[in-house]
Formats: structure tokens, C-alpha cells, sequence
């Protein structure tokens, strides 16, 4: 496990602060490599809960290195806050290293996040408005402003005005609201800029040497590949690449240094915001999965929606991403129901797909067909070993990497570090 890629197989979600903070343990460095203050991962250790939004879930582990690289729009008080918060639980947060690549989340970006929302009306996303999509379309239009430009003063206030020259034509007259003001933010963000400096480094570098050396390093994904630009449920996504390629161009380093990618699934399926979701249950069944796991957003405190596993997106998933190995998590949620479903097929205007559709208006119209399997009733968040499983547990699980072809090497059974079977 020399480098590895663990990355979101559904919509977000899936449980991957749990599975880094598992894997943190033999590692030397974990990398984010897209989003930013949009994630939302928690790791559970004991009575303890922590919640990331930036910082790298490798933080635990005082031998690990926490590195926040070039594929990420980071927004410095958030960032600032968390490391604050992380030293305020006895962590150092003066490990974390920070790609000067990386481009900033400006406040105008969290503004126009929160109008072009409410410009869309009823199209409206669902993001968690805190900058992300405006901050990756200056990023693409060549328009954005980076870590590095933090330390030229007279070139970062050149950027920011040049930026709020166009912003401040367009939210007034566009979307009806204040413009904003260059002199503050400039202020403001130059204070940052002098507070994390000494986190600031050349992280591909700093990665590729790591790999010379032998090191072993985990890259987190945040939010999902259904939630990736390219290849999730577009437009209802995010503004970058949760998929594994995005670990390759959000870090630097070349896809042949990359050993395993694991998948990390929920044994059903949770969705925030809006966009199709063809197992969604608007039931009482969904209703109990949603109270019994507790889903219920970190970064924004939404009700999730939920619904059971959809096998043709988890093997969706496994192709993109070429996943080697799949992480169950929250199998203990399913104890609660007597039998348990899993959508083999969708159908759709007469026809049947066995693969997930690419074209959004058939995915939109789609029916699950569903596989009914037995449920197993035990509680099984005591379990540490496979044989301590129910024998319906055990068939649950073979018949999901069966059908997705990809081995399941871990389940989780309760959020709490220890709470997880290794699969034979
Ligand atoms: P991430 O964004 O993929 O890191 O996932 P989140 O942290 O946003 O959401 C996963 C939630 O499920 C968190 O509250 C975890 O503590 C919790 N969780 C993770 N694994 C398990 C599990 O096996 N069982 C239960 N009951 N909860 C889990
Ligand atoms: P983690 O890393 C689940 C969703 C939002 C919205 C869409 C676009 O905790 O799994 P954005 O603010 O990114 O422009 O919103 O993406 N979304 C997530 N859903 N988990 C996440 O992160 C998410 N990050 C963004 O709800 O539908
Ligand atoms: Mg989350």
C-alpha cells in the first residue's frame, strides 16, 4: 500500500473520513486533492467526534502528514479556523502543508454561490454555498486568485480588483444584490495570507519525493464520483473531480505511482441536495434510514436523502475509477429491516438498463428493478470479526462484490474507529 487513492463511490458521504482516519494509522501522508469547505468528514474515536471540512483526515495520527494539495479551492478562514479548532483538542495543526497552487474560495464567491442558487429557483443545486462552483469557474476562466499570490501584496490586490471589477458589474445588474468592496477583502486576506504561510510549500514536490522514499501515502477524496463533474449526474454535481483521475491532476503525481484505489460505499445510498436519485425512498423505510444513521449533513446540517444500494452505480463507480477494493460502510443501519433490497436494473420507457445510464433525462425517468435478500435482525455493531457476522450479513456482502466485481475488504459496523471487520 504504497500510494492509495480512497475516494466516495456514491454521492458524498460514504464514510471516507472513517476510512482515512483507518488507514492513517500506516500512513506517512494524506493528500486532499479537490473541493474544499464543501467536504464534511468525521472520525469517531472513543466518545470523541471530529469534523473536517480542509484538513486532511490523516491529522490524528502524529506521524502523518496532512497535505492539502493544488486540485483544492481552499477559503483561509475556514482553514485557519479548523486548524484552531484541531489545536484547541491537543493535535498540531502546524504539520498541515498547503499547495501554493491552490486557488482561494474569495468571499464574492461565497456570495455569488448563495445568488445564482437563488437565481435558479426551483433548478436550483442544493450546494452547501460556501464558494466552491464560483471559485473553480474563475479557476477555469483563468480568472483566479492563488495561495502564492498571497505573498505579493501589490500582484494580489491587482487580482482581486481586476476580479471585482467583473463581479461587481454583474451582481448588482445580474442578481440584484450590493456590490462588494476590494479594500477590505485585500485587508483581510493578506492577514491571512501571513497566518499560513508557513504551511505554504511545493506539495507535488514534496509527494513525488515522499513516493522516491517509499512512503506510504493515502489521497482523500471528498464528495463522490456521482458528484463529479465529468462523470456524475451532471448538472446536480460539484465543480471538480471526486473521481480517481482527479487525485492524478489535483496533486501532481502521475497515475503509474498509484498502487490500490479503494471505493468507499454505504451499504444503501445517501444523497444531499437535489438532482436524480432512482432508489430514493420517500417512505417510512427511509425515513427510519435516515434517523437511524443519522444522516443528516455536516457541513450544512440537511436532511440527507436516502434509498437502497443501487448496484448499477456502485459498478458505475468501480469502472471510473478502476477500484481495486470497496469499503462497506454503515452495514449496521440495515439491521433494522427485515428483508433488504438492492437495485440490480432500472427501467425505463419499456426498456432495461443494466448500466447506469449517461443520458440525464432517461436516469431521470428511471425505476429500480430490485433484488430482495434477507435481512439479518442482530445487532451487529459488536462484531470484530467476520465469522462473528450473521450468516445473511455475510451473504449481503459476497453478493454485492459479486455483482459489482470488485472484493470488499473492509465493512464498518458503528462509526467508532474500532467498529469495523476486516473481509476475508
Ligand atoms: P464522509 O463525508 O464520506 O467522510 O462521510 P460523513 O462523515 O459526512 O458521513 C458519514 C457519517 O456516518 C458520519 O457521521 C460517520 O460518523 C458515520 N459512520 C461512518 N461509518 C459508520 C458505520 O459503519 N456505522 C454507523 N452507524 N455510522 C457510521
Ligand atoms: P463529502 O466530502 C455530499 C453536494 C451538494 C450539492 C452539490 C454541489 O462530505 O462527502 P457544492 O457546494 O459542492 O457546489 O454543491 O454537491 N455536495 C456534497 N454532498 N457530501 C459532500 O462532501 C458534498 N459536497 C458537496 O449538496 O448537491
Ligand atoms: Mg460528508
Amino acid at each position: 500500500m504504497a500510494a492509495t487513492i480512497i475516494l466516495g463511490a456514491q454521492w458524498g458521504d460514504e464514510g471516507k473520513g472513517r476510512v482515512v482516519d483507518y488507514f492513517a494509522e500506516q500512513a506517512d501522508f494524506v493528500v486532499r486533492f479537490q473541493g474544499g469547505n464543501n467536504a464534511g468528514h468525521t472520525i469517531v474515536v472513543g466518545d470523541e467526534k471530529l469534523a473536517l471540512s480542509l484538513i486532511p483526515s490523516g491529522i490524528l495520527y502524529p506521524t502523518c502528514v496532512p497535505v492539502i494539495a493544488s486540485g483544492t479551492v481552499i477559503d483561509p478562514k475556514v482553514l485557519l479556523d479548523e486548524m484552531d479548532m484541531v489545536a484547541s483538542r491537543g493535535l498540531d495543526p502546524g504539520r498541515v502543508k498547503l499547495s501554493s497552487n491552490a486557488h482561494l474560495v474569495m468571499p464574492f464567491h461565497r456570495k455569488l454561490d448563495a445568488v445564482i442558487e437563488r437565481y435558479l429557483g426551483k433548478n436550483l443545486i442544493g450546494t452547501t454555498k460556501k464558494g466552491i462552483g464560483p471559485a473553480y469557474t474563475d479557476k477555469y476562466s483563468r480568472f483566479g486568485i492563488r495561495v502564492q499570490d498571497l505573498f505579493d501584496p501589490k500582484i494580489f490586490a491587482e487580482k482581486v480588483e481586476a476580479s471585482l471589477e467583473e463581479k461587481n458589474r454583474i451582481l448588482p445588474r445580474v442578481y440584484n444584490t450590493l456590490p462588494m468592496d476590494s479594500e477590505e477583502i485585500i485587508e483581510e486576506y493578506l492577514a491571512y495570507g501571513e497566518q499560513l504561510k508557513p504551511q505554504v510549500t511545493d506539495t507535488s514536490l514534496l509527494l513525488w519525493e515522499a513516493i522516491q522514499e517509499g512512503s506510504e501515502v493515502l489521497f482523500e477524496g471528498a464528495q463522490g464520483t456521482l458528484l463529479d463533474v465529468d462523470h456524475g449526474t451532471y448538472p446536480f454535481v460539484t465543480s471538480s473531480n471526486p473521481t480517481a483521475g482527479g487525485a492524478i491532476v489535483g496533486t501532481g503525481v502521475g497515475p503509474k505511482a498509484i498502487d490500490e484505489i479503494i471505493g468507499v460505499a454505504k451499504a444503501y445510498i445517501s444523497r444531499v441536495g437535489t438532482g436524480p436519485f432512482p432508489t430514493e425512498l420517500n417512505d417510512e423505510i427511509g425515513d427510519r434510514m435516515i434517523e437511524l444513521g443519522g444522516e443528516y449533513g455536516t457541513v450544512t446540517g440537511r436532511r440527507r436523502r436516502c434509498g437502497w444500494l443501487d448496484l448499477l452505480a456502485l459498478r458505475y463507480a468501480a469502472r471510473v475509477n478502476t477500484l481495486t477494493r470497496i469499503f462497506l460502510t454503515k452495514l449496521d443501519i440495515l439491521s433494522a429491516f427485515e428483508t433488504i433490497k438492492v437495485a440490480t436494473a432500472y427501467e425505463s420507457g419499456g426498456n432495461t438498463f443494466d448500466e447506469f445510464p449517461s443520458q440525464q433525462s432517461v436516469l431521470y425517468k428511471c425505476e429500480p428493478v430490485y433484488e430482495e435478500l434477507a435481512g439479518w435482525g442482530d445487532d451487529i455493531t459488536g462484531a470484530r470479526k467476520y465469522d462473528e457476522l450473521p450468516q445473511e450479513a455475510q451473504d449481503y456482502i459476497e453478493y454485492i462484490q459479486d455483482a459489482v466485481g470488485v472484493p470488499i475488504g473492509w465493512v464498518s459496523v458503528g462509526p467508532e474507529r474500532s467498529q469495523l471487520v476486516e473481509v476475508p
